[in-house]
Parts: C-alpha cells; sequence; structure tokens
C-alpha cells in the first residue's frame, strides 16, 4: 500500500515539473494559462480563493474511460460521483454528454438523499441514479424510497430497513470483498481490517436471508475498493475484483439475477513526478476479463478521475519566512478550501503563475492562513524562489475540494471562475 509522500524531494536545482502540461493547461509566454486566460489575470481580478474550471476537460476525461469500456468489449454504464462535485454548471457539461442509461451517457451515483433530489434537479431522470450510502436512517429513507431510484445497501441491518418499508423491491448489496486498494492506506475502503462499507464475506449469507425474509430481489452486486489508486496499484483492485467475483458466484447460485456488477470508483490522478497513471486500457481489461463468463453489466462511478483535473485554485504567496530549518511559504487559501493534504494526504503540485517553468531551488513548507498548525499543502516540497506577491496555483483542485469547502476561522470559500475551452 502506498505512502503520503510518494516521492522523494528531488536533489535541488531541479527542472520544474512538467508531467501536468495538456491541452488546456499550459505555458504561453512564461505564464500559466488556462483554456487560454492569463492566471494570474485572474487572480489579480478575483482575488483568492480562486477556483478556475476547465469546462472541456470533466467531458474529455469520461470520454477517455468510456473509449478504453467500449475497446475491451464491456457492456457497461458510466455514472459519475455526484459528491466530486455537485456544482450545476460541471453537472450540465455532463448531463450533455448523452443520454444517461447509454453508452455514451452518464448517469449519478448519489450517497446521500440531498444528492438524489440535487441530481433529479439538475435533470437526471430517477432510474439513471445509484445510491449507495452508509448509516442510512428512517428520514433518508423517506426520501430514498419515494422515487424509483437504483439502491444498493450496504449492510444487514439496511437491508432489514428497506425490507420492511418496501418488500419485494429490487435492490444492490454493497459487499466488502476483503481486498483493496487506495492512494493512502485510508483511502482503501475495503481490505481485510473491515471498514463501516458493505457486507462482508462472512455476513453474505446473513444479509441473503434478510433478503429472502423481505422477498427483496437482488440485481446489483456493489464494490468500491478505495480511491485514488494509481497504476502500480492495478493488481491491487484486480484482487478486490476477483473476491467480489466469488461473492458475486454465491449470490448466483443462491438464485438472484444479478444483472449489474458496479466496480466502484477510485480511478485516481497523478499528483507528482514519478507517480504511476493508470492504464484505462489495462483497467478496463482487467474488469472484462473478470466479469464476462458472468454476461453482467459493469456499472462504473468515478469522481476524482473526472474531474481532480479539470480545475485548479489560485492564491497568492503572502509570507516566506524561515523557521528553524524549515522555510514555509504562506498562502491566502487554507485547508477550508483544500483539504486534499489536510485529510487525505495528497500533496498537489504548486506551480507560479509567472515563471512556471522556473527550476526548482529550494525545499519548503507551503501553509495556508488556517489558525492549525496542519494547515499545509506541501511539506519538503522542491519550489523556485517565489516571492511575497507572486501567484501560484495548486493542480488538480477540481475534485471534492469545493464541494468539501467550508468557513473555518471564518475565511471565505472562494470564487469560481469558468472557462471554455477556445475552438481549435
Ligand atoms: C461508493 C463510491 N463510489 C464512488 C466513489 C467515487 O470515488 P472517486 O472519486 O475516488 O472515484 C466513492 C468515493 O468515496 C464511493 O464511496
Amino acid at each position: 500500500m502506498s505512502s503520503p509522500a510518494r516521492t522523494a524531494p528531488t536533489a535541488l536545482p531541479a527542472p520544474a515539473p512538467t508531467w501536468w502540461q495538456r491541452p488546456g493547461l499550459e505555458v504561453h509566454d512564461d505564464r500559466l494559462t488556462l483554456n487560454g486566460a492569463d492566471l494570474d489575470v485572474l487572480l489579480r481580478e478575483h482575488g483568492a480563493p480562486l477556483f478556475v474550471y476547465d469546462l472541456a476537460r470533466p467531458a474529455e476525461n469520461v470520454r477517455a474511460l468510456q473509449g478504453a469500456l467500449r475497446r475491451a468489449g464491456l457492456r457497461y454504464l458510466t455514472r459519475f460521483a455526484l459528491k466530486s462535485c455537485p456544482d450545476p454548471r460541471i453537472l450540465a457539461v455532463l448531463r450533455a454528454l448523452g443520454e444517461p442509461g447509454t453508452p455514451d451517457g452518464v448517469g449519478i451515483d448519489a450517497c446521500s438523499p440531498g444528492e438524489v433530489l440535487h441530481a433529479l434537479a439538475n435533470g437526471w431522470p430517477p432510474e439513471t441514479i445509484s445510491f449507495t450510502g452508509t448509516n442510512v436512517s428512517e428520514r433518508d429513507l423517506d426520501v430514498l424510497l419515494a422515487h424509483p431510484i437504483r439502491l444498493n445497501l450496504d449492510g444487514v441491518s439496511q437491508i432489514e430497513r428497506v425490507g420492511r418499508r418496501a418488500p419485494g423491491r429490487a435492490i444492490g448489496l454493497r459487499v466488502n470483498p476483503g481486498a483493496g486498494a487506495g492512494y493512502t492506506d485510508d483511502l482503501a475502503y475495503a481490505g481485510e481490517r473491515p471498514t463501516k462499507f458493505g457486507v462482508t464475506t462472512d455476513r453474505l449469507d446473513d444479509a441473503v436471508a434478510a433478503v429472502r425474509r423481505h422477498g427483496l430481489a437482488v440485481d446489483t452486486l456493489h464494490f468500491h475498493a478505495g480511491s485514488g489508486w494509481l497504476g502500480d496499484q492495478l493488481g491491487e483492485f484486480e484482487a478486490a475484483l476477483a473476491r467480489a467475483v466469488t461473492l458475486l458466484e454465491r449470490l448466483l447460485e443462491a438464485g438472484f439475477a444479478i444483472r449489474e456488477v458496479n466496480v466502484g470508483g477510485g480511478l485516481g490522478r497523478v499528483a507528482r513526478d514519478g507517480e504511476v497513471p493508470v492504464d484505462l486500457d489495462a483497467y478496463a481489461a482487467t474488469v472484462a476479463r473478470h466479469l464476462a463468463p458472468y454476461g453482467v453489466t459493469a456499472a462504473f462511478e468515478p469522481g476524482d478521475f473526472v474531474m481532480k483535473d479539470a480545475a485548479v485554485l489560485l492564491a497568492e504567496v503572502v509570507s516566506v519566512e524561515r523557521r528553524g530549518s524549515v522555510t514555509f511559504v504562506g498562502l491566502d487559501v487554507g485547508w477550508n478550501v483544500n483539504c486534499a493534504y489536510f485529510i487525505y494526504g495528497y500533496a498537489q503540485e504548486i506551480v507560479p503563475l509567472a515563471g512556471p517553468m522556473r527550476p526548482r531551488t529550494r525545499l519548503v513548507t507551503v501553509a495556508g492562513h488556517i489558525n492549525e498548525a496542519g494547515d499545509v499543502f506541501a511539506e519538503d516540497y522542491p519550489m523556485p524562489d517565489v516571492a511575497e506577491g507572486e501567484g501560484v496555483a495548486i493542480l488538480n483542485a477540481g475534485g471534492y475540494l469545493q464541494a468539501m469547502s467550508m468557513t473555518h476561522c471564518l475565511r471565505p470559500t472562494g470564487a469560481t471562475v469558468y472557462l471554455e475551452r477556445p475552438a481549435g
């Protein structure tokens, strides 16, 4: 399993990292641009925190995944993990990709009643919304059972609750296959150590008994190995998938007509030089190899893979100060808008807006303006000699960060700019 600091600090001075450059996110005239817009100009205009979204990128990412699934010969459904970005502007882009439920379209993976209602309000038909929740209450069920959505239940107690209120209903079972994969250990949502998610192998018979007692019909097997795993962890995902298939066989033997296996989300995005991107064709081929014998539809519910590299977070350097052996670069944003490192140990690349390709000359800790010592974005991080007043972009800021923003310390959650990709 991986650790947060996947790459050791580079010997200095080091060339600026270039792995992140792609159509749309480019350097022009020694300035960082997104879809042709000068990001430093946007920062001066709006101030920080400023999230800048590339409206073309989510669609490109979805199409890349769907292309691989098609090439692998899978019958598949793509559902967007709404929690990664509930922004209506982004949802409109994803909704426009095609009819949800068709190979080109994108359905919704929802994890709360609020997300179900939000998806409905943003144009998704109920049958294209798949709910997979945790610790669902009777009040939650008041909303969930009022709509003909797909419902994956992740525990025996949930089966009992739904069975009592909606006997005979079709459901999916979320299982913990006993193996998982994640960017860090904490991001593995399944594995030997029980997590709060899913029916574990040893409880499957109890789950089946509860299903039978209430005359429920299990048509879906769901698992989510974990989040943020990268190309060198495909084997870990495959181990989880292989174990999920043994549970699929037990359900089929028990007589349930399973027509969908939902392999969850979790595809990660490289954060730093040296990390290995997921090979989408290898991923799709792995799923196809394990599921082909069963004739099921494979469902995918990516969040970060679609959104992470679709936005940058802009900030200004407000202090550069040595404290003991550590040089701190202080920014006017905090973990209240960028919890990637604080919560998940995901250390993003930080790029100056002017002179982005300057060599990296010193190791620094990049910190925010929230009143907590843990409010840092990078440690032992090679940066150029940035000066107070310079603007920087924190990359890979499109997934979860804005959705999870809060006004901790009464710091603002900031503004948002959306940029279309110029034609050609
Ligand atoms: C059940 C389920 N599906 C999908 C996702 C989306 O994960 P990611 O954004 O890592 O693709 C999550 C994230 O926690 C999840 O729990």
